[in-house]
């Protein structure tokens, strides 16, 4: 059967014309053991689209050069496109400024920017909070920082839904907590955070907040300033962009008052063997030659989906979400891991005497993709007393047919496990 079929007759349901975005998407003509590829790994990361990926063969073929430093024409245009790319990224997330903007090569290194640079203010006995649902890269750089400092990390529980409680995450704000991290939307249960809420209630206690934005951003609307978090960071590569670049935001003040992160060109605004002084923002943090192909691919990346409509993609997501769940709520032996009232594009699950990578192997000789493990979040697997889950993740051009093949691959895996 040709791709084209089996979502031929769902791309008509709901608000997007979700055949006609496939096209934009050449990897989905593929087949994967001669069968059509249906990809519900879109949370490990997403698919790109054609304009991503003629965008970097663009620069690469037309105006490759470094930034900040030719007088030649080429870095000219490098420049000019590589900072536009920052002006794309601060009108998505509806920065203030085009100076809070910082590109790194994901959320995961700017996580650690913040705890590096940001985390050099704390003392022993300082607080660090983050939640029991956090992906390892919004835990680990803080383990990190609690060892160099003498900071200590509290957690705050999460319910059997997967939701934070909210008043014992109150209760464990206190005098001494300087730094809350968490994540806007949980790459393991699918939940959505009341970020504006847990920011308030922080903020009320005199800490900054991190907002972990790597699998919001390409299902949610993001804007910085109403959330009001202090720092917020994404991956390029789930955001139909590129691997190896990423964004930490971060507000001026704070941003302008950290010491830099890593040391090299493009940071410096003077250098002697006496001393060194520093570029202005967000220059300081940006050391060395950055990832000029893939700063401009996000740009790229954000302006498809700005053209295709976030709200538009979030109401499709919600639908197939739904119907997914429905599915999973009427199939013998299956739980579902993470069921909170505020939820987006996740269904995570495990099979009753199945273990998930098997269940991710069967999956996969149906052409199938899903992510099967931990989902780099061991401490929430331990929550849920499972050791890991099928997880399967939905982006703009899923479709309700790739939903049912899902579960017609379920029904395999339970017949070879009879
Ligand atoms: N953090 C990515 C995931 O959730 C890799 O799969």
């Amino acid at each position: 059967m040709k791709n084209e079929a089996r979502w031929q007759q769902s791309s008509l349901l709901g608000e997007l014309d979700v055949a006609r975005l496939r096209r934009d998407f050449p990897i989905l003509e593929r087949s994967v053991h001669d069968l059509p590829l249906v990809y519900l790994d879109n949370a490990a990361t997403s698919q790109k689209p054609r304009s991503v990926i003629e965008c970097e063969a663009q620069y690469y073929a037309g105006f490759n050069a470094n930034v900040h430093r030719g007088a030649h024409r080429l870095s000219e245009e490098a420049t000019a496109a590589f900072e536009a790319a920052r002006d794309t990224v601060r009108d998505f997330i509806h920065a203030r400024q085009r100076e809070e903007i910082v590109f790194v090569r994901g959320a995961t290194e700017a996580i650690n920017l913040v705890a590096t640079s940001y985390g050099q203010r704390l003392a022993p006995g300082d607080e660090i909070l983050v939640t029991e649902m956090e992906h390892h890269s919004n835990i680990v750089p803080w383990q990190l920082l609690c060892q160099r400092s003498g900071a200590v990390l509290r957690v705050a529980p999460i319910d059997d839904y997967g939701q934070v409680m909210l008043s014992t995450y109150e209760r464990l704000l206190g005098p001494r907590t300087r730094i809350v991290a968490f994540t806007h939307l949980s790459n393991a249960l699918g939940t959505i955070n009341p970020v504006r809420q847990m920011t308030e209630l922080a903020h009320a206690h005199g800490a900054v907040v991190l907002v972990d934005g790597a699998q919001a951003v390409p299902h949610l609307h993001v804007d910085v300033q109403a959330l009001d978090c202090d720092f917020y960071v994404f991956s390029g590569h789930k955001l139909y962009g590129p691997t190896g670049i990423g964004v930490l935001y971060g507000k001026a003040v704070l941003l302008a008052a950290m010491p830099p992160y890593q040391g090299g060109g493009d940071m410096i605004r003077q250098v002697s063997f006496a001393g060194t002084s520093y570029n202005e923002l967000p220059y300081k943090f940006e050391a060395g030659t950055p990832h000029v192909a893939g700063a401009i691919a996000l740009a790229a990346a954000i302006d498809y989906l700005g053209r295709v409509g976030v709200d538009a993609v979030a109401a499709h997501e919600r639908a197939l979400l739904d119907y997914a769940t429905e599915r999973a709520r009427a199939t013998p032996g299956l739980r579902i891991v993470g069921t909170a009232r505020q939820k987006a594009c996740i269904l995570s699950f495990v099979l009753e005497g199945i273990h998930a990578h098997d269940v991710g192997t069967i999956l996969d000789s149906e052409g199938i993709a899903v992510r099967s493990g931990h989902h780099c979040a061991m401490p929430t697997m331990e929550r849920f007393g499972v050791p890991a889950t099928v997880r399967a993740s939905f982006a703009l051009y899923n479709t309700h047919d790739d939903v049912d093949a899902l579960f017609a691959g379920l029904n395999k895996v339970r017949q070879v496990f009879r």
